[in-house]
């Protein structure tokens, strides 16, 4: 039975998420300890690991677009048995980097595949677990991506070096995600500066869950 938290982080590239992610673990690892796992896709245990490097391998320029929608669905799949529900059955406050949306906008919009397909495929994947809530960084698509080339530039992969409309279509399909799953989607603000991301972001979690802060906190 689930008795923690599931909450996970979306957005396109250079959103930021990652490091409001480090803040926010900054901040609640010294009350929660082993009440909080912060861990991401496509990784986040060894066998998922592994896919990742696969997946994000410059060299793979040969991989199949379904391949990669796959993949995906399979490294979420592990991660999903071997590290989530165990720590949602453990109580844990469970925030990952990127979850089922992240295929529906890049595989599904992005690369075309279609948005219900991959759903499909990952609905097999995950038995239809979702997250709680999923936290949407928003930023325009051009603003997104001139953050990575100014910070990033020796850690672009594969994806990075896809067209602006490729961005677009992902992006549109995150508007489009938020929209049907209104109840689920939290959507902040990431044009603000990284300070008030990660404020706006402490807010949302104490709202959705109170249980694992202090009533001082909230
Ligand atoms: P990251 O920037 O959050 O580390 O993610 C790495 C890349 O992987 C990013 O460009 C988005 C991409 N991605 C997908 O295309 N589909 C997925 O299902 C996931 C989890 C990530």
């Amino acid at each position: 039975m689930q008795t923690g938290k599931f909450i996970s982080f979306e957005g396109t590239d250079g959103a930021g998420k990652t490091s409001v992610l480090n803040a926010v673990a900054k901040r609640l690892t010294p009350q929660l300890q082993q009440k909080l796992l912060i861990t991401r896709e496509p990784g986040g245990d060894f066998i998922s690991e592994q896919i990742r490097e696969v997946i994000l391998n410059r060299q793979n320029t040969t991989m199949d677009i379904r391949t990669e929608a796959l993949l995906y669905a399979a490294s979420r799949r592990q991660h999903l048995v071997s590290t989530i529900l165990p720590a949602l059955a453990d109580d844990k406050l469970v925030l990952c980097d990127r979850y089922v949306d992240s295929s529906i906008a890049y595989q599904g919009a992005g690369r075309k595949i279609g948005e219900t397909k991959v759903a499909d495929i990952n609905l097999f994947a995950t038995d239809g677990v979702l997250p709680f809530k999923t936290i949407y960084f928003d930023i325009p698509v051009k603003v997104g991506l001139k953050r990575i080339a100014a910070h990033r530039q020796e850690q672009i992969d594969r994806l990075d070096v896809e067209t602006i409309d490729f961005y677009e279509r992902v992006h549109a399909a995150y508007d489009r995600l938020a929209l049907a799953d209104s109840n689920r989607y939290i959507i902040i603000d990431a044009t603000q500066p990284l300070k008030l991301v990660v404020e706006a972001t402490m807010n949302q979690l104490k709202l959705v869950a109170p249980e694992y802060f202090t009533e001082e906190e909230i």
